[in-house]
């Protein structure tokens, strides 16, 4: 399997950010290696500036959310047909800072990667446990249900991150073992073919390891994507696939 390493920017990058896509594609030596997939979700408004300028060297765009339905009146929010025309190919769903922010719930992510298929992109639908649920030992229930509520039935490619919310911007990461155990898991409920990328505190000092993990095919990385000497060597810790 190809490892995806995905880039989500949340709410930081203006225009002068694009230079560092720039200096990444530069150490890549012109484009990202065939045995690998990069996906940079910027915030929305860079999306279709990326998409247009970064087309050829192979690192795709996605967005960070979208709204569950095609258009209507919904003031400030964006539908997934709008990230797919703007250039995206990815949008990552059911992110827990959405969750919390916005009390979005397993039935509502559920609807938003359903409206993401529609568009023809693919989602990243984000899981993951609070401290206090590992704590009380109740890590794989909890990602479980909200992988029978977020997760929709289909064939189409779908992409699973597991991102334990104690372990985002934290510096916190969960033990190589219950990383493999949470990955084997949610391989159980899964299909082969579906990617599951590993979250939460993924450096260029740990990724190595997170990555050589039994059912971790790739990982979606919050502060250390910001820049590319950061994120360049997480990309290519990833064991090639194809
Ligand atoms: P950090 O890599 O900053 O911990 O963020 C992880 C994350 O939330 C990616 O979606």
């Amino acid at each position: 399997m190809k490892p995806l390493i995905a880039g989500n920017w949340k709410m930081n990058g203006l225009a002068a950010s694009i230079a560092q896509i720039e200096s990444l594609i530069a150490k890549f030596d012109g484009a990202v290696p065939d045995d690998r997939e990069v996906v940079i979700c910027p915030p929305a408004t860079l999306v279709a500036t990326m998409a247009t300028q970064f087309s050829d060297e192979a690192i795709q765009i996605g967005g960070q959310d979208c709204h569950a339905n095609t258009n209507g009146a919904h003031t400030g929010d964006i539908s997934a047909a709008m990230l797919s025309d703007a250039g995206a190919a990815f949008v990552i769903v059911g992110h827990s800072e959405r969750r919390a922010d916005h009390g979005e719930n397993d039935a509502i992510v559920k609807a938003k990667a359903k409206a993401v298929l529609l568009a023809g992109l693919t989602p990243i639908i984000c899981v993951g446990e609070t401290e206090a649920d590992r704590k009380a030992g109740r890590a794989l229930d909890i990602v479980g249900m909200q992988l029978d509520g977020s997760v929709p039935d289909t064939e189409d490619e779908i992409v699973i991150a597991y991102e334990p919310v104690w372990a985002i911007g934290t510096g916190l990461t969960p033990t190589i073992e219950d990383i493999a155990e949470m990955h084997n898991f949610i391989r159980s409920k899964v299909s082969q073919g579906t990617r599951l990328l590993y979250g939460g505190s993924v450096k260029a000092k740990n990724a190595e390891e997170i990555l050589a993990v039994a059912n971790v095919n790739g990982a979606l990385v919050g502060g250390a994507s910001l820049q590319a000497e950061d994120f360049y060597p997480i990309v290519m810790a990833a064991p090639g696939g194809s």
